[in-house]
């Protein structure tokens, strides 16, 4: 029995899940091959990922590609209750809603291993780490594949650790999912989610981008576009030669902390902004967080420098601080695109899932042979999914011919 908040909001979920599917034709044409094929009849499929619209539609391929499938929120803010009420009226196991407490989200992640999966798709980690929590459950798992920066990194922890018990996909990793999901998805998607939630505008703006992986590049980029003045924070000396050469300035998070008018974490790591941040900050400072966990922007720092707490705006909290600053955090310091938006944009997802659907159909065919171990995504799939991509959007590209394709090949000439 699937757990939502509303059934009766199934209508408005299936028709935002029928516009998302309308502009997905890669994970279209994967949906129309695995319907004939079958290729996950008899197993049981558990996801956690952000429960929205593209999602959905995901999870629906799987279902007619012959699984059975369970699926939770990978966030207590990205659950969309139209959404999840529609997929359970589809048929599929459906465990979240908008809002829900840490209990209530470890519950539905839970449930979801309960269910007994053979693959898992997960983002984050959460469902992998419940999994493993159970001997029995993980027993039954044959592999599966995981979404985010975040999630490739504990597992690799869990495969350092000796830990790991499946083989795991690292999708996030693919060319087809990095280069346009975490770029250009995370470019647009955390700016779309910063202007619903504040409506102020960018352009003059002093934009403080914490963290120059692929999302923080993508964040940069759509700022300075938008009429930003871009400031860089990176550890990485390599990456903060990249973040000068494209242009930014580059300095500590110290010296950003009091010329920023808004600041975006997209690091992976946790306590990037904390009290000597918050104690410099100008009076208005918008604090954003683009990285998978609320653990970025430190709030228990932020609640420690303040006097009174308000929320003026819907995704916006309002920290008073000591001294009568006003420092506002952005979608309660969780994922800012999905918290006050609607995630990356459909065709973006549109890959991403499309990478997904492939990559976990190549675990089920190879996972004896894979071991406990983080996996790439074979390039096989990757081309795969970047050529359905061209040929939905009218696009020929060249071909090598044989003389140049041994040209390649060969160390003579
Ligand atoms: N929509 C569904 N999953 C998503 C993700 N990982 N990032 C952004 N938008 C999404």
């Amino acid at each position: 029995m699937s757990i939502v908040r509303d059934p009766a909001l199934a209508p408005g979920g299936e028709r935002k899940i029928r516009w998302a599917s309308d502009h997905m034709p890669v994970l279209c044409e994967v949906r129309r091959r695995f319907r004939e094929e079958k290729p996950f009849a008899g197993l049981r499929i558990g996801i956690c990922l952000h429960l929205e619209a593209k999602t959905a539609d995901l999870a629906m391929a799987l279902a007619e590609a012959g699984a059975e499938v369970s699926l939770a929120g990978s966030n207590p803010l990205s659950t969309q209750d139209d959404v999840a009420a529609a997929l359970a009226e589809a048929g599929i196991r459906v465990y979240g809603w908008h809002g829900a407490t840490g209990e209530e989200y470890d519950r539905f992640v839970r449930a979801v291993a309960a269910d007994r999966p053979n693959l898992v798709i997960d983002d984050g980690g959460d469902l992998t780490g419940a999994l493993h929590d159970v001997p029995d459950l993980a027993k039954a798992v044959l592999g599966g594949c995981e979404e985010t920066t975040t999630g490739v990194r504990r597992l690799r922890a869990m495969e350092r650790d000796g830990v790991l018990r499946f083989p795991m996909v690292a999708v996030n990793n693919a060319r087809c999912k990095q280069l346009f999901d975490n770029r250009y998805g995370s470019g647009q998607s955390v700016w779309d989610g910063i202007m619903r939630a504040t409506n102020v505008l960018i352009a003059g703006k002093t934009v403080v981008v914490l963290g120059y992986g692929w999302c923080g590049k993508g964040v940069a980029l759509r700022a300075r576009g938008l009429g930003a003045n871009v400031v860089v924070c990176e550890v990485d000396p390599v990456k903060a030669n990249e973040a000068l050469a494209d242009g930014h300035r580059v300095m500590t998070s110290l010296e950003a902390a009091g010329l920023g008018d808004i600041f975006v974490t997209v690091t992976g790591c946790r306590d990037v902004l904390r009290r000597p941040h918050f104690e410099l900050m100008k009076d208005g400072a918008l604090l954003a967080n683009a990285g998978h966990f609320d653990v970025e922007i430190s709030k228990p720092d932020l609640a420690a420098v303040s006097t009174a707490v308000s929320h003026p705006r819907e995704c916006v909290t309002e920290y008073l601080t000591g001294d009568g600053r006003r420092l506002y955090l952005l979608g309660d310091g969780r994922l800012v695109n999905l918290a006050a938006a609607d995630g990356h944009p459909i065709e973006i997802m549109d890959m991403s899932f499309a990478v997904q659907a492939l990559a976990l159909r190549f675990v089920k065919e190879n996972a004896p042979s894979l071991g406990a171990r983080v996996v790439g995504v074979p390039p096989e799939i990757d081309e795969e999914v970047a050529r359905l991509r061209l040929r939905a959007l009218g696009v020929a590209i060249d071909e090598l011919d044989e003389r140049q394709a041994a040209y390649l090949e060969s160390w003579r000439e």
